[in-house]
């Protein structure tokens, strides 16, 4: 049997064969479908692309069936267990595991581009005090851009290679700035002597004290966190890195508009959303209310479903029992017993078992943020952080990609046929 799509076409009773290839067939050839020679040919029509691939990539892999997640083919469980954050942004980005010494050079590199410039703070000072810190985050992302003029030159591995580590170093720097400026405190430099997490909650944590240290548990609760968030193959958040980068648009804006796209409350929005729901619902006998009002489309329960996952987020595992590790050193977060008491609830009742909805990556990853003390408005900042040596690898892939080329899909017009302008008078 032949890897090809026999299609008759009934207007013309025309037959065509479109190869298969890797489970798709290639769009292109619907446009050999036509009537007669005027005829543009068929497209395909895909609303959200449900069902369309945009790219070949080597980089994720999630079977929503069984709830598979692997980066470069190693499953998400193992890599939580055993790796760190900097060791998984070097395989998402190499493809391979580092050695120990180029794992060295690669944490190293970081670590010495942590500094962001000086004028980054008058950027900042620009912001109202109250102001969210995802759109501080975008922000913050295309004024970096304007630091590094030769980050434009996408097509030179060498720059890309300088500016991915730029980026991957930066993220955590300009995040707790945004947090610091919330609160009216005082910026923190980076510390060199902490590991990624480390820095991170000293450059969010640090008073008085002459050296900030990191409570362990909260830090490898962080860089396991980091580890879970870090890619998702072509979530909207990555297909909106590709789409903006394709236009040869520079990292730092590519990323701009891929944390603009992660704000969104249906996706990286969501881990703050939940907090904001669950803290709605404030007690065990709202639960049945709440879950009425699900059921009759008044409101979604946040931190539930997945376009792919149509089993438990192998992500949300991990995360619920991380939870309870960092509740041993925080204590426990009161909205836990809410969150458990709606998992249980949403595992067996038909409205939610018949459309799949499972708990994913956002269910139980803000009880820990906000045990561990941060504001909900900073939850999603906290998803891109670790996301963008996802959007950097896939950036990077796309860029690499010789089937690929500026994004630009077409459209059914639905508007009026030509007409003939109005002048005021006659209108
Ligand atoms: C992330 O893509 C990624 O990989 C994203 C992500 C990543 O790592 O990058 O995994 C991170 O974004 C996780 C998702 C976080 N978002 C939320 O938790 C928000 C709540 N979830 C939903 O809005 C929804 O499930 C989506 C957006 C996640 C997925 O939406 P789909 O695939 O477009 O599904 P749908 O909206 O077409 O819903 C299918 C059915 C509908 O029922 P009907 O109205 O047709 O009867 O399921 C219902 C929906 O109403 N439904 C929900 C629901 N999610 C879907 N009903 C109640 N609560 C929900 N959460």
């Amino acid at each position: 049997m032949a890897d090809t799509l026999t299609v008759k076409d009934n207007r013309t009773g025309k037959q065509y064969e479109i190869p298969i290839s890797d489970g798709t067939i290639p769009a292109s050839a619907l446009r050999e479908i036509k009537v007669d020679d005027e005829d543009f040919g068929l497209m395909s029509y895909d609303p959200a692309y449900k069902n369309t691939a945009s790219c070949r990539s080597a980089i994720t892999f999630i079977d929503g069936e069984k709830g598979i997640l692997r980066y470069r083919g190693y499953p998400i469980e193992q890599l939580a267990e055993q790796s760190s954050f900097l060791e998984v942004s070097y395989l998402l980005l190499k493809g391979e595991l580092p050695n120990q010494s180029e794992l060295d050079t690669w944490v190293d590199k970081i670590t010495h581009h942590t500094y962001v410039h000086q004028y980054m703070i008058q950027a900042m000072e620009g912001f109202k005090w109250d102001a969210h810190a995802m759109g501080k985050l975008v922000s913050l992302l295309g004024t970096l851009s304007t630091f590094y003029e030769d980050s434009k030159n996408v097509r030179n591995a060498a720059v890309r290679d300088e500016h991915i580590i730029k980026i991957i170093a930066k993220m955590p720097t300009i995040a707790a700035w945004c947090f610091r400026h919330m609160q009216g405190r005082p910026y923190i430099y980076p510390d060199n002597g902490l590991s990624y997490a480390g820095n991170f909650m000293n450059m969010l944590f640090r008073m008085a004290e002459p050296q900030y240290k990191p409570d362990p548990a909260i830090e490898k609760a962080l860089d396991v966190l980091f580890i879970l968030h870090a890619d998702h193959e072509q979530n909207c958040s990555t297909s909106a890195a590709r789409a903006v980068g394709s236009a040869e648009t520079d990292p730092y804006c590519s990323l701009a508009a891929a944390a603009a796209a992660l704000y969104g409350p249906l996706h990286g929005g969501a881990n703050e959303a939940v907090l904001r729901m669950l803290e709605e619902i404030g007690n065990l006998g709202n639960i049945p209310g709440f879950i009425e009002g699900v059921k009759n489309r008044e409101r979604r329960l946040m931190g539930f479903g997945h376009r792919v996952y149509k089993n438990y987020d192998p992500r949300a595992r991990i995360i619920k029992k991380l939870a309870h590790e960092v509740f041993a050193v925080t204590g426990k977060n009161p909205l836990l017993e809410i969150a458990l008491e709606l998992e249980k609830i949403a595992l067996n009742d038909e409205f939610f078992v018949e459309r799949k909805l499972y708990p994913n990556v956002d269910f139980y990853s803000g009880l820990i943020y906000q045990s561990i003390g941060f504001p909900v408005e900073f939850f999603p900042v906290l998803f891109a952080i670790p996301r963008a040596a996802g959007w950097l690898a896939q950036w990077q892939e796309m860029l690499m990609d010789p089937e690929q080329k500026i994004a630009r899909p077409m459209q059914i017009y639905t508007g009026a046929g030509e007409r003939a302008y109005v002048p005021m008078d006659k209108r």
